[in-house]
């Protein structure tokens, strides 16, 4: 058959055809367990019906209006997230990388509206991954996904992740914004500590630079409360969320406190399909079957087990794992070289029929929908087992 499709993507050459549940089902009917949920996007699973039953009837009524008018989907679920995050204002947008286009363009925007016009610097941590437009990809200092690309977009600066210390000696008043992933993700989920987030959020007030959390991979009720921040207990000015909002349409949003939404005026800042009707009524549909679901208690539930199946993997496998890390039902575990995650996720998809996914720095990375079982764990745990035997011998049968 032919394919134009560009070859920027290293896939799977497995064609699927439909989902249900934690299951995917390629073209010759084979199901796999999905143990990626199309990279933490969907947290119900896939063809979840109250979902495709709010799409349907969606695009029944309106798919469609432009932002010249306001409609109802979309001013419901901004309310939504409102009352559940306590932010005031929410912007819509169609991914991760915009919401955090929009995020960037605000902080320089609030500080040039407050005559703070030196206020330029976007700082971001080592290791981040904060998308692949421009902006998002300066804010991005990984030479994996920069390379080739400059020149890139001035007034960025590095700090290291965790480094208290290296970030007092960053922000100055210089910074219009620190943005930072609680969890960072695409590098191979490391958790950020509490105590950073509290001196980032002390160090931002104290220079008035824009405390900014991505939660686009880390947030949406996947490491346990809806939004990463409270489970951090640190209280940003600006979050950016996307991945699993609408479970799997495109959305991305920028929550914001109403000071700082000061720095958006109306033609500052926009994009056609933002907050259209289907994903808003997704989302809404999401906010809803979370809760009557017990979403949030099955992560905390299944994290316990997913990350015990992997520590005792860890250590059955001394010379192919390190620990595993992360939160929630978003876990890494991280690969020792000679041997390569890649080879694990291809064994366990041709084998065992188990999808992984590989995250950077070797990592084998865990971000199965929100409603998996145990049984489906365990099954994912078998799978992994037994591509960790194809590659060594456990330490019991040394
Ligand atoms: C933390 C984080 N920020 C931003 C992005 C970019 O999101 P998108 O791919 O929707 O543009 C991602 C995507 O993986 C992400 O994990």
């Amino acid at each position: 058959m032919d394919n134009h499709l560009l070859q920027n993507y290293r896939s799977a050459p497995v064609t699927i055809v439909r989902g249900e549940g934690c299951y995917l089902f390629d073209d010759k009917g084979t199901r796999y367990l999905d143990m990626i949920g199309g990279i933490a996007v969907c947290a119900l699973g896939h063809a979840h019906p109250g979902i495709a039953e709010a799409i349907s009837k969606q695009a029944h009524t309106l798919v469609q209006s432009s932002n010249l008018f306001e409609h109802e989907p979309a001013r419901s679920l901004a309310n939504e997230l409102a009352k559940r995050s306590e932010f005031d204002r929410v912007f819509f947008c169609n991914s991760g990388a915009e919401a955090n286009e929009a995020a960037i363009k605000l902080a320089r925007k609030f500080a040039y509206r407050n005559g703070d016009t030196k206020r330029r610097t976007i700082l971001s941590c080592n290791g981040s991954f904060h998308g692949r437009t421009l902006g998002a990809l300066a804010a991005t200092p990984n030479e994996k996904y920069q390379e080739g690309f400059g020149p890139l977009p001035g007034g960025f600066r590095y700090t290291p992740f965790n480094d208290i210390e290296a970030l007092r000696a960053a922000i100055d008043d210089t910074v219009a914004a620190f943005i930072v992933e609680p969890v960072q993700g695409e590098s191979g989920v490391i958790p950020a500590a509490r105590e950073f987030l509290q001196a980032a959020r002390e160090l931002c007030t104290q220079h008035r630079a824009l405390l900014i959390f991505d939660e686009i991979q880390c947030g949406m009720g996947r490491i346990g409360p809806l939004f990463a921040f409270q489970h951090f207990g640190v209280r940003p000015d600006v979050i950016t969320i996307a991945k699993a909002l609408a479970n799997g349409l495109p959305i991305g949003a920028m929550l914001l406190t109403e000071q700082v939404a000061s720095g958006l005026q109306p033609g500052d800042h926009g994009t056609t399909f933002g907050g259209s009707p289907v994903p808003c009524a997704a989302g809404l549909a999401h906010m809803r079957i979370r809760d009557e679901s017990g979403l949030q208690q099955n992560v905390e539930r299944m994290s316990a087990v997913l990350f015990s199946g992997l520590r005792e993997i860890a250590h059955e496998f001394p010379d192919v794992f390190s620990a595993p890390r992360g939160l929630g039902l978003l876990a890494g575990l991280p690969v020792k070289e000679p041997h390569d995650a890649a080879t694990l996720v291809t064994h366990a998809r041709e084998n065992a029929r188990v999808l992984f996914n590989k995250a950077g720095n070797n990592t084998m990375r865990f971000a199965p929908p929100l409603i998996v079982s145990e049984d489906q764990l365990s099954v994912a745990m078998r799978a992994l087992r037994d591509a960790a035997r194809s590659l060594s011998v456990p330490v019991a049968a040394k």
